[in-house]
């Protein structure tokens, strides 16, 4: 068994895209160990316990990142987590922090990185003009939105889009890639060369 850790701060509809995709099959061999979250208030962390899940709130405030992150460390180590799944966390996680998952932090982003990265990825897309938009999943490294990228889906920005309109859009997607991306990097069948993610084909 796969145990992933999934760490978010607000609604939690990636989360809970992943535990379809875990109870219809899609991730065999994957269970969900632990969901953390910096607020305590956070809808995902309820939808977590109401599935049965181990859902613990870290409250950032005032603290300093490192010793914030160091507490979610000892969490993801003591649920024996295999592999972090950033899921709407919005909170850039310390170099401590990757460094003990070397490889095995995911994330996933609403653009098509590296345009747009940061907040208001949708609204940003909006205001610059682009036709095209979408998601990212990419592993975490130390710089924000910007590690190696597993797989990205695109989806049209319509004329009378509002952020509202395109980030639903961008959101079904969302959904589809992330336990996708998630089920590639368990596959193990990827080399990098660079910083570029390629796929392994069975021999
Ligand atoms: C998603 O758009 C995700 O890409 C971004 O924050 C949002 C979180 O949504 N990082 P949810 O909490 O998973 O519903």
């Amino acid at each position: 068994m796969t145990r992933l850790g999934i760490l978010l701060s607000g609604r939690g509809s990636n989360f809970l895209a992943i535990a379809h995709a875990i109870h219809d099959g899609r991730l065999p061999d994957v269970e969900i160990a632990v969901v953390l979250s910096n607020f305590a208030d956070a809808p995902g962390l309820a939808a977590a316990r109401d599935l049965g899940l181990p859902a613990i709130a870290v409250p950032a405030n005032g603290r300093k990142r490192a010793e914030h992150d160091a507490e979610f460390i000892a969490h993801l180590l003591e649920h024996q987590v295999d592999l972090v799944c950033l899921a709407g966390y919005m909170r850039l996680i310390s170099p401590a922090f990757v460094r003990a998952f070397p490889q095995r932090i995911l994330n996933i982003h609403p653009s098509l990185l590296p345009a747009f990265p940061g907040l208001d990825a949708q609204g940003q897309a909006l205001d610059y003009g682009v036709a095209i938009s979408g998601c990212t999943v990419h592993f975490v490294d130390e710089q924000l939105d910007h590690g190696a990228i597993i797989l990205q889906r695109s989806v049209p920005v319509l004329a009378d889009d509002t952020p509202e309109t395109l980030s639903a859009r961008i959101l079904e997607q969302e959904h589809l890639a992330y336990a996708e991306g998630i089920a590639r990097v368990l596959s193990g069948r990827y080399i990098f060369e660079g910083r570029r993610y390629r796929p392994k084909h069975a021999d």
